[in-house]
This record gives structure tokens, C-alpha cells and sequence, in this order.
């Protein structure tokens, strides 16, 4: 099978690499190795972005190269806020923006689990980048699919990997399926998804969530440690014109690919009413960098599937007891009521201090 010889091909690790740039028949286990012969024994967290760039996506990307503390092992990409064939060339631009074509970048999944693909174009233009243009990539992604490289580097480095979620979960989740065990060696999920108070996309869902619930559902359900970072902190973070005044005062690649898609940004905010956007995805990233940023407090996170109008909400219990919507009267399981010890799954973000944010992120852009 296709996919079996891809893995066959990672597992075996193979040539090493001078990577600055990657040939299209470059596989994931080329430029791994390369970068592991390149890396310190001890430092830096190392980290695997699932993403779907995306405005804020490209600001979470550019905060996390240029941040020593994080080292990057792999960018998957996911369909999300646009399609594939426009999140996976955005990441090969931002890697290749600033200068770090060694980082692998892999293709995820086109669609959620079940349902089918709903974008933000809205928010996020047709392009993924509010309409800012820039050059096709010349890099290409490896030749391995997501999940494979998700599950190769998790796989070899039990309890090292944090994944950084920054889009739908469904290539975290088909990474689960596939590989049960893969759960128990993933060291944390930090992710932008979620609420406790209501949603963005519908009332009740916050987009990433609302975009694929059953993958939401099978993280939450994983027993891996996850911090959300969600609407209840990120919709109190907001870009403004000052923040890019300060952006286009520097005149690093980074800094100015982050201020035209900023620029494009401000534009579709206007049409929304807005006079500015928020920093979703950066904030979870930042919660890797500075631990006063958020205040996070424990949670039991169930995920809505089923509703017509719900799909995709994220409920937070505290205490006991765990209660879930009325049973049928021809139901067979009438036990929605659970009074058994309740057992946290996720830290969830329901403080910011949105200044220190800030002051992080614009000198470490503006650096570069
Ligand atoms: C999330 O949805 C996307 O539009 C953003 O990139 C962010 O990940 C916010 O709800
Ligand atoms: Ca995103």
C-alpha cells in the first residue's frame, strides 16, 4: 500500500540533508535527521504546529520562529479557515519568509472527519491571508502525508512532542485513530479552539471546533493533557493600527509579511465593523513563552456532536455532578447524570493579561 511504504520510508530515517531548501522528492525522514544532528541535546520545547494559515496563523507561526525557547520539528497543514490548496502552500510561504525552509512541512487533511469543509473566507480572505499576495512557494511539502509525520516524530520521541493546534483538529484525531497508542507518548496539546461562553462561527461554537466537533471530541477524549486556548480569552486580544504601525517600522522579511497581511486584515475587519482582529491562534502559541500570560484553571471539556444548531460547542464542568441533556422517554440509557469523581481533561484559559501579549510579540517580530 502507498501509504505503508511512506511510513516504511520515514521509520528507516535514511540520508541526511543540508537543508535550506527542500526538493520536491525530499521525504519528512531526510529532514529530520538533518535537523537532528543540528539540534542541542537539551533546551528548546519541541513542538509540532497543526495549522491552517490563516491570518492569525501566519502571526502564530512568525511568533514560534522566531522564539529560541521553541524548537520546530514539523508544520502539518489542515483545511480550515480556507482549503488545503491554500493552507499548505501559506505554510511553505511562512516558512520560507523567514528563512526556515529546514522546517518540514506536510499536508493534512482536506476535510473534517464527517462533515464537509466549512471556510472563513469572511475573516480570512479566499487566499488564506486576507488577500496579501506573495510569490508561490519554492518549497515543496514531504512527501508524507500528516498523520504519517505526526505520528513518525511523536513516535520516536515519547513524551517530547507538544502539538501546537491551531486549526480543526482532524488530522490530530486521524493521527489517534490510526495509532491508539500515540496518544499516551504526546507530551501536551496546546490548542486555539474552543469556549466557555458561547462560539464565533454560530452561537454556540467557536470556529475550529464548530468546523469538526467529532475530531474535537475524539482530543478531548484521548487523555492527552491539552491546554485550551479559547474565545473566552483570544476575542480580548486585538490587533489595532497602533500594533501595525510598530510592525511597519521595522524592516525585517517577517515583520513585513506580518504587516501586509495585517494591512489586507484590517480592510475585511472594516467590513465586519471591526477596527481590528483578534490574536486567536498567537495567544495559544504564547502560552508556550510566557506562563503569566493566561490564567488557566482545570476542566472537565465535553464537545457537542449532535445538534442541529450546537454542533461543535465546548461545555466546561468544575464541579459535580456531570449532567448532559434530558434522556428520550424511549431511551435506554437514561444515565446522563454522573456523580463519579470528577475528572479534569484540559487547563482552560479564562484570564489574559493582553499587554504583556503584546509586549512578547511585536519585539520578537520585529526582530526578524
Ligand atoms: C480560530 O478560527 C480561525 O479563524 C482562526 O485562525 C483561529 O484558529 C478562531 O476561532
Ligand atoms: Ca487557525
Amino acid at each position: 500500500m502507498h501509504s505503508m511504504n511512506r511510513r516504511r520510508f520515514v521509520s528507516q530515517g535514511c540520508l541526511t540533508l543540508a537543508a535550506t531548501s527542500i526538493a520536491s522528492s525530499t521525504t519528512f525522514g531526510q529532514i529530520e535527521r538533518a535537523s537532528m544532528i543540528a539540534s542541542r541535546s537539551a533546551g528548546p520545547r519541541r513542538i509540532i504546529i497543526d495549522t491552517d494559515p490563516g491570518v492569525d496563523d501566519a502571526f502564530a507561526i512568525f511568533l514560534a520562529i522566531t522564539s529560541p525557547e521553541l524548537k520546530i520539528e514539523a508544520i502539518t497543514a489542515v483545511a480550515g479557515n480556507v482549503p488545503l490548496s491554500f493552507t499548505l502552500p501559506n505554510a511553505l510561504r511562512l516558512v520560507e519568509i523567514a528563512g526556515r525552509t529546514d522546517i518540514p512541512v506536510a499536508a493534512g487533511a482536506t476535510a473534517p472527519l464527517v462533515r464537509r469543509l466549512i471556510s472563513a473566507t469572511d475573516v480570512h480572505g479566499q487566499n488564506g491571508f486576507a488577500g496579501a499576495e506573495f510569490p508561490a512557494p519554492s518549497v515543496k511539502p514531504v512527501s508524507e502525508p500528516a498523520v504519517d509525520v505526526l505520528r513518525a516524530i511523536i513516535g520516536r520521541n515519547p513524551g517530547e512532542i507538544t502539538l501546537v493546534c491551531l486549526g480543526p483538529l482532524t488530522n490530530i484525531a486521524q493521527a489517534l485513530q490510526a495509532d491508539p497508542a500515540l496518544a499516551g507518548k504526546i507530551a501536551q496539546i496546546t490548542m486555539m479552539g474552543g469556549s466557555l461562553s458561547g462560539g464565533n462561527i454560530s452561537p454556540a461554537a467557536e470556529f475550529n471546533f464548530y468546523v469538526d466537533p467529532e475530531a474535537a471530541d475524539i482530543v478531548f477524549r484521548s487523555g492527552v493533557p491539552i491546554t485550551m486556548v479559547g474565545l473566552d480569552v483570544t476575542e480580548k486580544v486585538t490587533f489595532t493600527e497602533k500594533h501595525l504601525a510598530m510592525l511597519e517600522a521595522a524592516n525585517g522579511p517577517v515583520s513585513m509579511a506580518a504587516a501586509k497581511i495585517a494591512r489586507q486584515e484590517f480592510g475585511l475587519a472594516r467590513k465586519r465593523g471591526a477596527s481590528g482582529f483578534h490574536m486567536h491562534d498567537p495567544l495559544a502559541m504564547s502560552s508556550l513563552l510566557d506562563s503569566e500570560i493566561l490564567r488557566l484553571e482545570d476542566y472537565l471539556v465535553k464537545i457537542e456532536t449532535a445538534g442541529l444548531y450546537s454542533a461543535g460547542a465546548s461545555y466546561g464542568y468544575k464541579h459535580n455532578p456531570v449532567r448532559g441533556s434530558a434522556p428520550m422517554k424511549d431511551a435506554a440509557d437514561v444515565s446522563r447524570v454522573s456523580d463519579a469523581a470528577l475528572r479534569p481533561n484540559a487547563k482552560v484559559a479564562v484570564g489574559v493579561n493582553s499587554d504583556r501579549f503584546f509586549e512578547l510579540l511585536i519585539p520578537r517580530l520585529t526582530k526578524a
